[in-house]
C-alpha cells in the first residue's frame, strides 16, 4: 500500500468507518512498550475510539444542513489523516465542499491520499499550514464556511478566534476539548489561563467543563460582535463537545455574555446555585443551608447547553442511519433528549449515599421519589448515576434517607 505513494513511508492499514475507508497509520506497529498510546506515537494521529465523536459530527452536521436547507461549506483546520472531513463530504448530504487542513507533513500527505482513494478530489480540499494561518485566509466575508469542526490535541482555545472570524453570520462550530484535567479542576490554574474560568472539582465537573468551554466561547465571540447559542454538546470518554451556531451583532453579543455567571457549590453538605452576576462578583458567599464558605466555579456558560429542536432532529437523522456505535450513540441520545430542560448541575447519588452512609439504591428509584415529592427529576448522559434536580440538597438527602430506612 505504501508503495502507491513515496511520501507514506510508514506502516499502513486501511479502516473503515461510516461510509468511507480511510488509509491510516497502523496503529500496533508504533506500540513499543505496554504503557505506550499508539495514537500519538504514530507519525499521523489516528485514534479509532474518536469514532464515536465523528459519528456525532456528522449527525450534527446533516441536522444542521438541513435547517438551513441548502449547500453549505465545511472546514476542518486539524484534520489529521482526514477521516471526518472526509466522512463529512461522503455521509452528509448538501456539502458542496470541504476544506481540510493539518501542519503535519505526513498527515497532509495521508489525508492527499485519503482523498484521491474516496475519489472526492473535487469537493475535497487538502492544506498543509498552521490551522490559524490557514482559518485567517477565510475570515473576510464571502470567504467564510457555514461550520468548522476544531479536534485538536487538548484545547481548542488557541484556535477559536480565528475560528469566529472564519464563520459565516449563522455558521456552526464544533469543538472537541480532551484536556479534561484543567476542566475538571485537576490543574486549576492551567483552566483559568485558557478558558478564563475557574473550574471545580466536583461531582458534576464534566457538565462544568461543557459550560467553562462554552463560556470561553461566548466571550471570545463577544469580542467580534458576535453572539452564540450551544445547540448540543457530550461529554464522552475523555473527551467534551459543544456544537455552537453564531449570530453577528453587538446586541447578539450582549445576549450572550448574559448567560455568563458562576456555579456556587457547599462541599459540606452538597448544596449548589447559580450566580447570574458576570464579571461582578466577590468570593464570599456563604451555603444558604449549612452556612459553610461557597465555593465558586466560573465565570462559566449558565444558558442551554442542548437545543431541543436541534436534539429531536439530530435524534431522526440518528434513527435512519446504521453506526458501528449505534447502541451506544442511542442511548446518548435518549439522555440528551431527556435533559434538554433539566436544571444546572446534578447530584451524583454514590456521593451522596456515601456521604449519608446509606446504600445507594437505583436511580430511578430517586428520580421517582422525588417527582412524588413535586420535584421534577432527570437521568443525565454526563454521570450514569447523575440525577438533575432543583430539590435542595437538604431535602434531597431527606428522600434518601427516607426512601432507604422505609425499605
Ligand atoms: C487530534 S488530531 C486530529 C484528529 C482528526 N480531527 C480526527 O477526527 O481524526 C490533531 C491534529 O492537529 C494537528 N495540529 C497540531 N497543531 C496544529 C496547528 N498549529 N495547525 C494545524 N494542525 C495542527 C496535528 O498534526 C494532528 O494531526
Ligand atoms: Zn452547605
Amino acid at each position: 500500500m505504501t508503495e502507491t505513494n513515496p511520501n507514506i513511508d510508514f506502516p499502513t492499514e486501511i479502516v473503515e468507518e461510516g461510509k468511507v475507508k480511510i488509509l491510516v497509520p497502523e496503529l500496533k506497529a508504533f506500540i513499543k512498550l505496554p504503557s505506550d498510546y499508539a495514537p500519538s506515537k504514530a507519525p499521523v494521529f489516528y485514534n479509532p475510539v474518536m469514532e464515536l465523536n465523528r459519528d456525532i459530527a456528522v449527525l450534527a452536521l446533516q441536522t444542521y444542513q438541513k435547517m438551513l436547507n441548502r449547500e453549505i461549506s465545511v472546514c476542518e483546520p486539524l484534520a489529521s489523516c482526514g477521516i471526518r472531513g472526509i466522512r463529512f463530504a461522503t455521509e452528509v448530504k448538501g456539502v458542496q465542499k470541504v476544506l481540510i487542513n493539518d501542519i503535519n507533513e505526513k498527515a497532509f500527505q495521508l489525508a492527499r491520499y485519503n482523498v484521491q482513494m474516496n475519489g472526492l478530489s473535487k469537493r475535497v480540499t487538502v492544506k498543509n499550514q498552521d490551522a490559524n494561518f490557514f482559518l485567517a485566509h477565510y475570515g473576510a466575508p464571502r470567504k467564510r464556511f457555514d461550520a468548522i469542526d476544531i479536534d485538536p490535541f487538548g484545547s481548542p482555545v488557541p484556535y477559536l478566534d480565528s475560528a469566529i472570524r472564519a464563520l459565516r453570520n449563522g455558521g456552526l462550530l464544533a469543538l472537541t476539548a480532551t484536556d479534561m484535567a484543567p476542566l475538571c479542576g485537576v490543574h486549576p490554574k492551567a483552566c483559568i489561563r485558557k478558558y478564563g474560568g475557574k473550574p471545580l472539582r466536583t461531582e458534576y465537573c464534566h457538565e462544568l467543563a461543557v459550560r467553562l468551554l462554552a463560556g470561553c466561547l461566548a466571550t471570545t465571540a463577544a469580542k467580534h460582535d458576535i453572539g452564540i447559542s450551544v445547540v448540543f454538546s457530550h461529554s464522552t470518554n475523555h473527551y467534551i463537545r459543544i456544537y455552537a451556531t453564531t449570530k453577528y451583532g453587538a446586541k447578539k453579543a450582549d445576549e450572550s455574555i448574559k448567560n455568563m455567571g458562576y456555579i456556587l457549590h457547599c462541599f459540606n453538605c452538597f448544596h449548589r446555585e447559580t450566580l447570574k452576576r458576570p464579571f461582578l462578583f466577590a468570593n464570599s458567599e456563604k451555603c444558604s443551608e449549612c452556612g459553610s464558605k461557597l465555593n465558586v466555579a466560573g465565570p462559566l456558560w449558565l444558558a442551554k447547553i442542548f437545543d431541543r429542536k436541534f436534539c429531536e432532529l439530530m435524534g431522526e437523522e440518528f434513527r435512519q442511519r446504521d453506526f458501528r456505535f449505534k447502541g451506544r450513540i442511542g442511548k446518548i441520545f435518549a439522555l440528551i433528549t431527556g435533559e434538554t430542560e433539566a436544571p444546572v448541575t446534578y447530584y451524583v447519588v454514590d456521593k451522596l449515599c456515601d456521604a449519608l452512609t446509606l446504600p445507594v439504591p437505583p436511580v430511578k428509584k430517586i428520580i421517582n421519589a422525588l417527582e412524588k415529592e413535586g420535584f421534577p427529576a432527570f437521568l443525565t448522559h454526563f454521570n450514569p448515576k447523575g440525577v438533575k434536580s432543583n430539590v435542595p440538597a437538604m431535602k434531597i438527602k431527606e428522600i434518601l434517607r427516607e426512601m432507604l430506612n422505609t425499605n
